[in-house]
């Protein structure tokens, strides 16, 4: 696949088939992923690749209860993350389709084929490992494997997810993210974003590119 393809169509993939992936697929996100970039080269990292049904069973009670505090917590239990205090109509869709979809997520998390839960230790960047999930995700997409990073399992119940994955809480390991993984329900598309002009000034603050790069320059 070309390179800019899995850049731009590489999405939130939440909606997966229950169909498992083969192992040489698992393995090779992992083996791409492991070849990211992190902070000084330490490489603090590991991967713990779930398809055990009972796992999965587990992960997705403690998903959901995280999940069902994130938008408590966050959006005072409105279903649709605030889209009503969302001015424009488009955002305020766009808010409504991305809570439905993770809303999904969240009651259909077991029954994802694949997770790869992703830890970090001792990283002073704090971000180290984020290269190391998006080439997971990027070499998933090059085998047709949609994805969707999530956070809210490492945020909010990290304890129960350690208890159930018999991760040493002694180690200074944290859960950065679960990565879903499956064969898509829905087509690849590109991204949409707010347009690189929108975005991206030319060597000063405020000073406009005028690139006029309202469209992606990548496309089907
Ligand atoms: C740091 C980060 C944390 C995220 N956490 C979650 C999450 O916990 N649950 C979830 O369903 N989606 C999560 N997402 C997915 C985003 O909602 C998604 O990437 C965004 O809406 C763009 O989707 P698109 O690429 O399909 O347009 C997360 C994304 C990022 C980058």
């Amino acid at each position: 696949m070309d390179v800019f393809e899995a850049l731009y169509t590489t999405r939130a993939m939440r909606r997966v088939s229950e169909d498992p992936i083969p192992e040489d697929i698992l393995k090779q996100m992992v083996d791409a992923g492991i070849r990211a970039p992190s902070g000084s080269n330490r490489q603090g990292w590991k991967f713990i690749v779930v398809t055990d049904q009972k796992i999965k069973n587990q992960l997705g009670d403690s998903y959901r209860e995280a999940w069902d505090f994130y938008v408590k917590e966050f959006y005072g239990g409105s279903a649709d993350m605030g889209a009503s205090n969302v001015p424009n109509d488009e955002k305020a869709e766009q808010v409504v389709r991305i809570s439905k979809s993770a809303a999904w997520l969240s009651e259909n998390f077991h029954k994802v084929p694949a997770m790869f839960v992703v830890l970090s230790r001792n990283d002073p960047t704090g971000s180290s490992i984020y290269p190391a999930i998006w080439s997971i995700m990027l070499a998933g997409r090059a085998h047709g494997i949609g994805t969707c990073l999530t956070t809210v399992l490492g945020m909010f119940k990290p304890e129960k997810a350690f208890e159930i994955l018999n991760i040493p809480n002694d180690k200074g390991w944290k859960i950065d993210a679960v990565i879903t993984a499956g064969y898509p329900l829905g087509k690849w598309g590109v991204a949409d974003r707010n347009p690189v002009d929108e975005v991206t000034y030319l060597n000063t603050w405020g000073n406009e590119t005028n690139w006029n790069l309202e469209n992606p320059l990548w496309s089907y």
